[in-house]
C-alpha cells in the first residue's frame, strides 16, 4: 500500500494512546450509539458511558494534534448538546456547527418539525486553525436568482450540495457493495464531504486521520489530494475492502470531477495538490449544472 496512506487495525482509544504521530486534521464519524449493526462494535450502550468513551477519544486524538490543527466531528442533530460538551471538556475550541443537508427526504416527526439535516462540528486545538481556505463553490442558480454569477460563492456553515449515500437510485455506484449488491457499510460517507474538508483545513503534505475508518473514505479522498492519512477500524472486513479501495481507485471514488464546482476558490491549483503527474481529462470541464448529476453517478 502507499506508504503515505495507511490503515490500521486497532482500537483507536487505544492506538490514539500508543502512537507518535503528529494530525492536523481528522474526521470524526463514530458509531451514534442508535442501535445500527456493527460486525465488531456494540452499538447500544448506556447513553453517559458512551458520552464518557466518546470524550476520552477526544482528549487523545487532541493530544496528538498539532497546535491549530482541526477535528471535524459528524453526529446526529439531536445529540448536538453532547456533542459540543464532549469536545469542550476534550479541551476543543468551537468554531462552527456545520448543518449538512444531505439531499435527501426528511424524517417526519408527530409533534416538532421534521429532521432534515446532520451536524458536523468544527473545533480547533488552541484558539483558532492553522490552516483554513474559503472555498469558493458554483452551484445553479436558483430560480429567483437572474444572473449568473462570476466567481461563485464561498462556502458557509449550512451545506446542502452534497448527497448523502442513500440505499436507492441516488446512492449510483459510489457506495461499495457486497456480492449479493447489498450496501457494505451504511454509513459510508460521500466522498464529496471529506473532499470539503480535507480542501478546507489541510494543505498538501499534512496528517490527516480518521479513528473510524469504516470503508475508508477519508483515506482514498485525503491520498488523491496528495496528504498523508492513517485511519484505524477495528473490523478486519472493513479494513480488506479498504485496502483493495485504496489500492485501486475506483471512477466513482476520484475527486476531479468535482474540480471545476470549486474553480474559483483562490489558489485552487495549490490547494488541491494538484500537480503535473494529475489528470484532468474527462471531468475538467463539467459545468456546476453537471456537478448534482456527476455526484450521484
Ligand atoms: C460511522 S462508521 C464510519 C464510516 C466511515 N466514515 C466511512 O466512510 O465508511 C464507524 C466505524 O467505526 C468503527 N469502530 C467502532 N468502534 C471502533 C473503535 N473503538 N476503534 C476503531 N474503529 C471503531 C466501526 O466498525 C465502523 O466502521
Amino acid at each position: 500500500m502507499h506508504q503515505q496512506t495507511r490503515i490500521v487495525k486497532d482500537d483507536c482509544l487505544r492506538w490514539l494512546c500508543n502512537t507518535e504521530e503528529q494530525i492536523n486534521l481528522t474526521f470524526f464519524d463514530p458509531p451514534f450509539n442508535q442501535g445500527r449493526f456493527y460486525r465488531h462494535y456494540d452499538d447500544n450502550q448506556e447513553k453517559d458511558s458512551y458520552w464518557e468513551w466518546i470524550t476520552d477519544v477526544l482528549s487523545a486524538l487532541r493530544a496528538r494534534t498539532q497546535k491549530g490543527g482541526v477535528v471535524y466531528f459528524m453526529h446526529r442533530e439531536k445529540n448536538a448538546e453532547f456533542v459540543l460538551t464532549a469536545l469542550r471538556q476534550a479541551g476543543w475550541t468551537f468554531q462552527n456547527l456545520i448543518v449538512w443537508k444531505k439531499m435527501a427526504s426528511a424524517v417526519p416527526c408527530t409533534n416538532k418539525f421534521g429532521k432534515h439535516y446532520q451536524i458536523i462540528v468544527l473545533a480547533t486545538n488552541g484558539a483558532q486553525s492553522k490552516v483554513f481556505h474559503k472555498l469558493r463553490i458554483d452551484p445553479p442558480l436558483m430560480p429567483h436568482q437572474k444572473y449568473a454569477r462570476k466567481t461563485g460563492l464561498y462556502v458557509t456553515d449550512v451545506w446542502d450540495d452534497i448527497r448523502e449515500l442513500t440505499s436507492g437510485y441516488f446512492a449510483g455506484k459510489e457506495p461499495m457493495r457486497t456480492t449479493e449488491g447489498e450496501r457494505f457499510h451504511k454509513q459510508q460517507s460521500p466522498i464529496a464531504l471529506l473532499l470539503r474538508i480535507i480542501l478546507s483545513s489541510s494543505n498538501k503534505g499534512d496528517m490527516v486521520f480518521d479513528p473510524f475508518a469504516g470503508t475508508g473514505t477519508t483515506l482514498v479522498v485525503a491520498k488523491q489530494l496528495k496528504r498523508k492519512s492513517i485511519g484505524v477500524e477495528i473490523d478486519p472486513q472493513n479494513i480488506s475492502r479498504t485496502e483493495e479501495r485504496i489500492n485501486e481507485l475506483r471512477t466513482s471514488d476520484r475527486v476531479e470531477k468535482f474540480f471545476h464546482y470549486y474553480r474559483h476558490t483562490e489558489n485552487i491549483d495549490a490547494v488541491w495538490g494538484k500537480s503535473d503527474e494529475n489528470i484532468f481529462t474527462e471531468f475538467t470541464e463539467a459545468g456546476a449544472d453537471d456537478l448534482f448529476r456527476i455526484a450521484s453517478v
